[in-house]
């Protein structure tokens, strides 16, 4: 008999440095949507666990996982409606990452184009916790049975692995026990690129402030950064094809439809023929509306850590009743005595 599957979203971010447009943009703004509109139950995590892969100082972890809950909830994540809290209180997550790790192969691991870039050269050197990442969040979404998964375009691979790990556990246990879950990366900004170089990612570890729009900027900070962004001398084409080679354009363009909930066809309609010099004025008029009443309240919202403390405690103890059901019966499958 074929399971059937509560529709529920599950996705993490990690606390490792101050959140970008990029998080916001590609993954945050989309969990307040799926929040509100999707019919969804909603499990959104801090993934403190994949953060120490690479070296973390704990007080900085500390003190990230605590602003990131502040910029979920800053957002529009309501920890009501939505289950928020920090992967490390939830210890399911790590058992089933266990199980995973014996389901995963080694050659799908070593095809992760993350880990190629994050381990470079110097593999012998990297953690055995960075080569397995991809293990624990597949774990983090099936220990909820997740039945859908928002993230931004570089965790694609990532989630057709997640997949693959299900299919693979439901094929060697002879069960229908772990969902294929289904991405979801769509919107104008899947993927937001660098305001220095639109080749490139837009990532809090650019060693450049300049290329990014951090959600803790304040309106001096994201006006700046707006107007030094790299642009090329063109007007701004009337058709989307003429974005065709011109990455930084584009992705402003992106930017300022997601922004302002729209898309890039309409955004080009609007500003067709029109310079940087009179697009960028309005992209920064805009970024200010909508980023710097998130970045007040979340500077609100860190006065007071014991409140946010305890909304990840009552999270974690609300995730538990999920994944603790969810757990017990993997191992069951698996053949472990309890
Ligand atoms: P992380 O912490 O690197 O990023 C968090 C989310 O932000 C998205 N994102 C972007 N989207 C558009 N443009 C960008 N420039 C940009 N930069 C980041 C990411 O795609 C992601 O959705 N492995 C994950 C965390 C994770 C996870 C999970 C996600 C752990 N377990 C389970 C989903 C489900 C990561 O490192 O994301």
């Amino acid at each position: 008999m074929t399971q059937t599957f509560i529709p529920r979203v599950f996705s993490g971010i990690q606390p490792s440095g101050g959140l970008t447009l990029g998080n916001y943009l590609g993954a945050i703004k989309r969990f307040v949507d799926m929040q509100e509109n999707g019919g969804f139950e909603t499990v959104y995590c801090m993934v403190d666990l994949h953060a120490i892969t690479v070296w973390q100082n704990p007080e900085d972890l500390r003190r990230n996982t605590r602003e990131l809950c502040a910029g979920f909830i800053a957002s529009g994540i309501d920890p009501e409606k939505s289950i928020l809290f920090n992967q490390s209180q939830v210890p399911e997550h790590v058992q089933l990452a266990w199980i995973f790790n014996c389901v995963a192969r080694m050659g799908w691991m070593k095809r992760m184009t993350q880990w190629k870039d994050k381990a470079g050269k110097n593999t012998e050197n990297a953690s055995l916790g960075l080569f397995g990442y991809p293990a624990l969040m597949a774990a983090d979404i099936l220990i909820y049975h997740a039945t859908h998964v928002p993230v931004g375009d570089d965790q694609k691979q990532h989630l057709e692995l997640t997949r693959d790990i299900a299919a693979k556990f439901n094929n060697d246990f002879d069960v229908d026990f772990f969902p294929i879950t289904e991405p979801v990366i769509e919107g104008a900004a899947t993927r937001v690129m660098s305001l220095r170089d639109g080749s490139k990612k837009m990532s809090k570890s650019d060693p450049s402030d300049l290329s990014r729009l951090n959600m803790t900027d304040d309106a001096d900070a994201l006006a700046k950064k707006i107007r030094k962004a790299k642009t090329d001398a063109e007007p701004l084409p009337d058709s989307i094809e003429g974005l065709e080679g011109r990455p930084e354009a584009r992705n402003l363009v992106n930017i300022y439809a997601a922004l302002s909930d729209s898309n890039a066809e309409a955004v080009i309609t609007e500003f067709s023929g029109h310079q940087f010099g009179t697009f960028k004025p309005r992209l920064v008029d805009l970024a200010i509306e909508k980023l710097a009443p998130i970045s007040n309240e979340m500077s609100r919202l860190m006065q007071d850590t014991s409140e946010i403390d305890k909304i990840l405690a009552r999270g974690a103890e609300r995730g538990r009743t999920i994944a603790a059901p969810i757990l017990a019966k993997t191992y069951d499958i698996v053949g472990m005595l309890r």
